[in-house]
């Protein structure tokens, strides 16, 4: 038996980022800041979606689907991030870091089939406005974004079996702060060639695939918009798609740079970095985008803020 000299982990630590102990204090307190503000703003998000009656629509739906995925998605893996910066010596456990694998990139995956669904929307809406409502009714809106989760959940169901049925002989320690895919298929004790071409395969399917999707329902809609008569039409549509695009590229390419590199090398000074701006800035900056450009969740937001307001002077006042 091969295996005899090898112990078999049960504990990861996660090394984190290196440094002096004031660098990663205020890296825990930038981490911090944005991770309470993104809680903030996507907790803000979906109440206004769900409380206004006029926002029961598709686009609004999608928007506060997206909102309650980026709170989980950033929440599985910046606790363990926050924890790093402070402390030396974070662990988690076997099972532990396989559950964050697995919701992580469920969670990934879901965030991009539903940013796909949410660019088809814009499409169909921009592309052939008089039969939008027609063609994405209530069953078919329920369909997409739950299909989104449902499609975002199955993505890394099989990679997550596998790896659960493998042994970590470790080294102990993982180079990051969470238990993502390349830092963790280092320490397995047998051969992972299967387990990380699946992985890689299932990751350039879902993030190529919903990229495609996008960036062909954006082409479709500047080819759209060239065609408009209205120049004021024309501005705010085209100032819309492009804030889009620009965070759609910012996710895309650092998923993208992180997940789909067949054969390549891992870096995991690169790998941490890069990881930052999807696990922490996507989740703050993404709903932002899609709200802040929008008249009628604006409207709704104040009309939101201003009832609370009234609700809290009257709890003052019986009192
Ligand atoms: C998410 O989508 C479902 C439809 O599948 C909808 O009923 C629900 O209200 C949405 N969630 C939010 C927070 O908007």
């Amino acid at each position: 038996m091969e295996m005899t000299n090898q112990t078999t982990v049960t504990e990861f630590i996660f090394l984190g980022f290196p440094g002096i102990f004031y660098l990663r204090l205020t890296f825990f307190v930038m981490f911090l800041t944005v991770y309470l503000l993104s809680l903030m703003e996507n907790t803000l998000i979906i109440l206004t979606v769900v409380m206004e009656p006029t926002l029961q629509m598709p686009m609004y739906i999608f928007l506060g689907n997206l909102s309650f995925l980026e709170i989980w998605y950033t929440t599985v893996t910046v606790t363990k991030l926050l924890a790093t910066c402070l402390l030396w010596g974070v662990t988690i456990s076997v099972s532990g870091c396989i559950t964050q694998y697995c919701f992580f990139f469920s969670m990934g995956a879901t965030e991009c089939i539903l940013l796909a669904v949410m660019a088809y929307d814009q499409y169909l809406a921009i592309y052939n406005p008089l039969r939008y409502s027609l063609l994405m009714n209530t069953p078919v809106c329920l369909l997409f974004s739950a299909g989104s989760w449902i499609g975002g959940f199955i993505a890394p169901l099989l990679s997550t079996i596998l790896i659960s049925h493998l042994n970590f002989c470790g080294p102990q320690k993982i180079n990051h702060f969470f238990c993502d895919s390349d830092p963790i298929f280092k320490l397995f004790c047998s051969d992972t060639f299967l387990v990380e071409a699946l992985s890689c395969t299932c990751s350039s399917v879902v993030i190529l695939s919903s990229f495609l999707l996008i960036m062909s329902s954006y082409g479709h809609i500047v080819v759209t918009l060239i065609r408009m008569s209205s120049q004021e039409a024309w501005r705010k549509a085209f100032s819309t798609c492009a804030s889009h695009l620009t965070v759609v590229t910012i996710y895309y390419g650092t998923i993208i740079f992180a997940y789909v590199h067949p054969l390549a090398k891992y870096n995991f000074t690169i790998g941490k970095v890069v990881s930052v701006f999807y696990c922490v800035v996507t989740p703050l900056v993404n709903p932002l985008i899609y709200t802040l450009r929008n008249k009628d969740v604006k409207r709704a937001f104040r009309k939101f803020l201003a009832q609370k307001r009234l609700l809290m002077q009257g709890i003052w006042e019986t009192n």
